[in-house]
């Protein structure tokens, strides 16, 4: 069984997300999906709209996702793949080059970022539109 790991935030669950979500599953036979914690984003001076208990939730309704984990810092990645035998670690191509050292664990993968859509620029607009 290929064993397939990714992580983000993903608030406001998107298309580009699922596209995301569908072609990391596509690569093997089991999604992991370390999902930042919100002391996590905390720490990268991001704000979700949703908690992570929520943001939980939505993934683990995701066909594509098979088990969520807390990501909780920027250095976990390594003992991640180990202790759960993750074959391919895959990020969206915003994160390419980034995370090339991990490649003495597994397979490294960066898939093309869906166009014209985020999380922050949904919520920039709806800020906007509120706002007026
Ligand atoms: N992603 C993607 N296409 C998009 C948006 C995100 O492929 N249009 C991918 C990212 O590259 C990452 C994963 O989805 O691998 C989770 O990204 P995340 O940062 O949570 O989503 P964003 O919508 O980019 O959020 P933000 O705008 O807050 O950065």
């Amino acid at each position: 069984m290929k064993r397939v790991i990714t992580y983000g935030t993903f608030d406001l669950l998107h298309y580009g997300h699922i596209n995301l979500l569908k072609r990391a599953k596509a690569l093997g036979d089991y999604l992991i999906v370390g999902l930042s914690s919100d002391e996590f984003n905390e720490m990268k001076n991001k704000k979700s709209y949703y908690t992570y208990e929520q943001r939980k939730i939505i993934l683990e309704a995701c066909r594509y996702v098979d088990w969520v984990i807390p990501e909780c810092n920027w250095e976990q990645k390594i003992n991640d793949i180990q202790k759960y035998k993750a074959d391919i670690f895959v990020m969206g191509d915003d994160w390419k080059g980034k995370f090339d050292f991990l490649k003495d664990y597994c397979e490294v993968i960066y898939l093309p970022r869906t166009p014209e859509v985020s999380s922050s620029r949904t919520k920039k607009y709806l800020e906007k539109k509120l706002a007026s």
